[in-house]
């Protein structure tokens, strides 16, 4: 028997309930992807309260890398509810913060002495960065990229790209922030081709100091190394490093933002990894934490010291049932081979979506690195017009079969996938022929539509 088990109309009675009750105690500004109430989950599963069952493409959206409830992370934080809850850190500390900040100091990318600041979300740990990067250098500019998401705070969102439903109305903004195009070659934004585009963008940045803003007023450009809620948008290998000599040789820092792509989402541990850069500051979070709320601020030593005592921090900032369970997920790491997994289960995805593409038409890319992948759903190959309404129309059809999978993008047109890297292939599978039964059913839809205008 599969994993998949659908007992009930989606959603069920009641989840259905649930709803009703959420309608009338929960602001509608927090959207919901899916309308069904989980009652457990477990790896790359999870369970409704109607006792319908689905595979997980989605993992709290890229938080449970490491699967469901692993069982060395529910030990670390059962082993830690016993000792403490909560001292906070800047009264009474703990082992597990320095511990875990000495861990990352060593796993992430870079060469040079690092240091560690623990906080609470990824938008609180992007905001300390663009913080930290201030001080250090003195300046109040930061860059960041068309298609980037950092948040949804008023730094983050100001760093944020997407209009709608993000940023729109939410205004005003911190100020000093600047805009560049992002490398995403299915839709240059400059209209040029790879690589005969000599990576136009990144050299850009040069043009960019002369005429939006003056090196010596930016502190940091600040990317993801490869888009999340921007439609997993992989770079070319050589776009990072033209941005960062740029960025160096004007005393500007370079900020990546692997709160999506880290924890061995892409294959490696962190995406930058893949590119071969060393960037001055990595932010992390979601998978961090291996279900709990964590996120880390990890930089060159000098650079993190820039701010004084009491210039960082924050009462939940790296709890000790965060650090604990985060300790756990590095174990994980350190030992399990979850890396070779992210690449075979993105291969799997890779050759299923390939012949998808072959067959229709409404799938223009094909993209993504190890388990960190997607589709792009156009209206047509060559005029490439997002196929929004598809991709809804799909993620509908796919938790109705059992699949809870989440769309992507600036035109909301990405299908991509956050499977848990402990699948198994048959889960893998399943979740794959849900999917293509969606496609199918989409593109069937959409031809029957043609036919009648
Ligand atoms: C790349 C990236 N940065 C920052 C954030 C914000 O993280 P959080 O939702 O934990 O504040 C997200 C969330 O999806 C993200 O994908």
């Amino acid at each position: 028997m599969g994993t998949i088990q659908i007992k009930t109309a989606i959603p069920g009675p009641k989840s259905k309930a649930l709803a009703e009750r959420r309608d009338h105690a929960v602001p509608r500004g927090l959207s919901q992807s899916t309308p069904v109430y989980v009652a457990k989950a477990e790896d790359a599963w999870l369970e409704d309260v109607d006792g319908n069952r689905y595979v997980d493409f989605a993992g709290g959206i890229g938080c449970i890398n490491i699967g469901h409830r692993r069982e060395a992370v529910v030990a670390a934080i059962r082993e830690q509810l016993d000792r403490y809850l909560h001292t906070c850190v800047q009264v009474t500390p703990y082992e597990g913060y320095v511990r875990l900040a000495e861990r990352m100091n060593e796993v992430t990318p870079g060469r040079f002495r690092k240091k560690t600041l623990f906080v609470n979300s990824g938008a609180e740990a992007i905001e300390n960065a663009v913080k930290i990067a201030r001080v250090h250098t003195g300046r109040p500019g930061i860059i960041a990229f068309e298609d980037a998401f950092h948040g949804r705070t008023m730094m983050t969102l100001a760093l944020t790209s997407k209009t709608h439903p993000y940023k729109a109305g939410f205004a005003p903004f911190p100020s000093d922030v600047y805009r560049i195009p992002y490398a995403y070659c299915y839709r240059c934004s400059y209209s040029l081709r790879y690589p005969s585009c000599d990576v136009f963008c990144a050299s850009h940045l040069e043009d960019t100091f002369k005429r939006v803003v003056a090196a010596e007023e930016v502190a940091a450009v600040i990317a993801e190394p490869v888009l999340g809620e921007g439609g997993f948008v992989v770079p070319p290998k050589e776009f990072f490093r033209i941005l960062i000599d740029i960025c160096h040789n004007h005393g500007v820092l370079f900020i990546a933002d692997e709160v999506q792509s880290g924890f061995g989402r892409t294959g490696k541990l962190f995406a930058s990894e893949h590119y071969g850069i060393e960037p001055d500051i990595v932010v992390t979070a979601k998978s961090l934490g291996g279900g709990l709320p964590l996120a880390a601020v990890t930089g060159r030593a000098e650079i993190m010291d820039a701010p004084g005592p009491g210039g960082l921090g924050g009462t939940f900032a790296g709890n000790p049932l965060s650090c604990a369970a985060a300790l756990a997920v590095l174990d994980i790491f350190e030992h399990e081979n979850l890396l070779e997994r992210a690449n075979a289960l993105g291969n799997r995805f890779q050759k299923r979506a390939r012949e998808w593409q072959e067959r229709w038409p409404m799938i223009g890319d094909v993209r993504g690195l190890g388990a960190m992948q997607a589709i792009e759903l156009v209206q047509s190959p060559e005029k490439r017009e997002p196929a929004a309404d598809e991709a809804n129309q799909i993620v509908q059809y796919c938790y109705e079969h059992g699949l809870i999978v989440l769309s992507a993008g600036s035109y909301s047109n990405v299908i991509r996938v956050l499977v848990p890297l402990v699948a198994t292939d048959a889960q893998m599978d399943e979740g794959l022929d849900v999917l293509e039964a969606a496609l199918k059913a989409a593109c069937e839809k959409k031809a029957v539509v043609a036919q009648t205008v």
